[in-house]
This record gives structure tokens, C-alpha cells and sequence, in this order.
């Protein structure tokens, strides 16, 4: 029996660097000049390592969430995440926490999502988001890093942390871009979760097909610098990949109400299986469940677990030819 990669019941820590109030309404049609009628606002706490530790919740499973908050704003996001009863540490920023804003267009149905840059973080800042993780105690077994950096934090932040989860014996799943996925990629992680454009930008080539994304894959996990990739391929599914095996994830046929949160959804999915004790394949299947769960249900909602639930059983994984990788 090949032992699961990661212990179930192995303790879960998301960190969010830039989270965000969400807010979603709807008008008829955006056009400029013209006030544009909106519906009531709903309200949500978001970010990338949120929406995943949201995601996990959901699904039963335990989380503890950490970000930088600030101003009103950032006292809307401690109330909220204590009001949906998550485990949350903040570390105060003295800029407000962002706002991001999604309006639904009712007549074409499109969604056009408006994405701040988010608060400067002075140096004390973020060294005290390095400082509140090591302080963690116990520190977790598994640890998401998700979404982009605000403004004042240098590109190496995750590489920073995937330094110190390696010393202190913790496992990194990573879902950013650019600049901090490069870095921190240097520096090794376990689990990367790039979508084509990220991976394409990382390796500095286009990846048109199956083979060249195949090979994209195995060139990351045979450099050594992390355990396993999650390609995330939109509407055109998943790929994961490990030193052992490969597996496509076809994408489920659905009728999408909303693109927010998939990405999100899809790695809450995969590491609350992965703390459950099941195997990467499992977690694939519960990434693609969450994932496409998320696009049933419209502006900030995450996956719902009753949507996951039915969905996971419609996933068929495709094991791909996989030469072992020696490294
Ligand atoms: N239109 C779609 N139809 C079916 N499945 C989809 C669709 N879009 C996304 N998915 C599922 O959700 C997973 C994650 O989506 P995607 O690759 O778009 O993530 P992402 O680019 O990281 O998204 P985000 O914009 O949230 O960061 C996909 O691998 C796929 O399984
Ligand atoms: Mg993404």
C-alpha cells in the first residue's frame, strides 16, 4: 500500500497576504457615463487562501485562516470570518484591507470583476504575517499560500515561506503568479496549482496541447522544486502530476452561472481531501468536484459541499503513461 501523501488529520493553516470584501451586485448594463442602477450588494470574505479555508469548512473539515487586516474593512473581515465560525489569526496593517467588486450584467449575463491592488504592507507588516506563522503552534502539516501579494511585499514573500515551512516540517501548497511563484518555486514546495496562464508565463513558452502541458509538468516536478503540479484547465479540466503518476480530469459538463472562485474552490477541494488521508488521485477528484461546484452558484459563492458531494461521483480521472521520475 503506497501511504497517502499527506496524514489525515494533519493540521491545516491557509494564509491569505491580500484578502478582500467582496462585494457583488447586478445591473441591467454596464455603460459609461450613466449611473448604473444596482441590485443590493452582497457582501463576502474573500482572497485567495480565504476562499480556500472557506471551501474547506464547508466541507467539514478544519482550518485555521491567517491574513493582514486593516481599518473598517479589515474589522468586517475579523467579524466575519468569526461569524461563519473559522479559526482566524490576524496581523493588524495599517492601510485598510481591499475591497473587490463583481457586477453581473442581467442583459448579456457576463460578469466583470473589479480587483484592487490592495493595502501597502510596510516591512513590519509582512514580517510580522513570517512571525505569526512561525508562532503557530503547533505548526501545521499543511500550509496554503494563495493569491497575490499587496502592494510593499517583496516578490520572495512565499519563498520566505516555503523556507521556513521546510525547516519546520510543514508542506506548502501554492496557488499565485508570476514574480512570487517563480521565487518561490526556487525555493521548493510541495504542491503548486498554476492554471495554463501562470505555467505558460513561468516556463516562458506556450503550452497549445496535451504534450507540451504534459511535458510542462514533468519538467517542473523532475527539477525537484516541488512533490506534485495541479494544472488547472478551465473549461478544458485538470492535469495532475507527481514523481509516480499522472491523471486528466475531463471537465464536467455544467452550465456555468459564475467563473469566481473556481480556482479557489479547486485547491480548497484537493487539500481537504489531502488532510483527510486520501490519496492524490482522490484529491484531483475533489479538486474537479469543488472546482466545478464553484460555477454553479453565482458572484462571490464558493462550491457548495451539497454540489461537491453530487459531483464527485461524476468525475472520471483518466491515468495518463507516466515514466517514474528519478530525483
Ligand atoms: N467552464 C468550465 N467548465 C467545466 N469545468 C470548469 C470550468 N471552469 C473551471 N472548471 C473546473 O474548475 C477547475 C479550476 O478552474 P480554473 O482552471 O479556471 O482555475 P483558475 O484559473 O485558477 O481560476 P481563478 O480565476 O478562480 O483563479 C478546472 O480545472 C475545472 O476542473
Ligand atoms: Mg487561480
Amino acid at each position: 500500500m503506497i501511504p497517502p501523501p499527506v496524514a489525515a488529520g494533519t493540521a491545516l493553516l491557509c494564509l491569505t497576504m491580500n484578502p478582500s470584501v467582496d462585494l457583488a451586485t447586478e445591473t441591467a448594463e454596464v455603460v459609461p457615463t450613466h449611473k448604473l442602477r444596482c441590485s443590493p450588494t452582497a457582501h463576502d470574505a474573500g482572497g485567495g487562501g480565504i476562499n480556500v479555508a472557506r471551501t474547506v469548512v464547508r466541507l467539514g473539515g478544519a482550518c485555521l485562516a491567517l491574513c493582514p487586516a486593516g481599518g473598517p474593512t479589515g474589522d468586517w473581515l475579523r467579524r466575519r470570518l468569526a461569524e461563519e465560525g473559522m479559526a482566524s489569526r490576524f496581523v493588524a496593517s495599517a492601510e485598510d484591507t481591499r475591497v473587490s467588486f463583481t457586477v453581473h450584467e442581467g442583459r448579456s449575463g457576463q460578469e466583470f470583476r473589479f480587483v484592487m491592488p490592495g493595502p501597502r504592507l510596510s516591512e513590519a507588516e509582512w514580517r510580522a504575517c513570517l512571525d505569526a506563522l512561525d508562532a503557530t503552534d503547533p505548526f501545521p502539516g499543511l500550509l496554503v499560500a494563495s493569491g497575490s501579494l499587496p502592494p510593499g511585499v517583496p516578490d520572495d514573500f512565499y519563498a520566505r515561506v516555503a523556507r521556513l515551512a521546510a525547516e519546520r516540517g510543514g508542506r506548502l501548497v501554492l496557488d499565485t503568479s508570476g514574480a512570487p511563484l517563480d521565487a518561490a518555486l526556487q525555493a521548493g514546495v510541495f504542491l503548486v496549482k498554476p492554471n495554463l496562464r501562470e505555467l505558460s508565463a513561468h516556463l516562458g513558452r506556450e503550452l497549445p496541447d496535451r504534450p507540451a502541458q504534459l511535458a510542462a509538468v514533468r519538467q517542473l516536478v523532475a527539477s525537484g522544486r516541488c512533490e506534485a503540479v495541479a494544472l488547472s484547465l478551465g473549461h478544458r479540466g485538470a492535469l495532475l502530476a507527481t514523481r509516480q503518476a499522472a491523471w486528466f480530469a475531463p471537465p464536467l459538463a455544467i452550465e456555468p452561472r459564475s467563473a469566481v472562485g473556481a480556482g479557489d474552490s479547486f485547491v480548497g477541494g484537493m487539500v481537504w481531501a489531502l488532510t483527510q488521508g486520501l490519496g492524490w488521485s482522490d484529491s484531483l477528484v475533489w479538486g474537479v468536484a469543488c472546482g466545478t461546484g464553484a460555477l454553479l452558484s453565482v458572484s462571490t459563492g464558493l462550491c457548495r459541499a451539497a454540489d461537491a458531494l453530487h459531483l464527485k461521483d461524476q468525475v472520471r480521472l483518466e491515468p495518463l503513461v507516466w515514466e517514474p521520475i528519478d530525483c
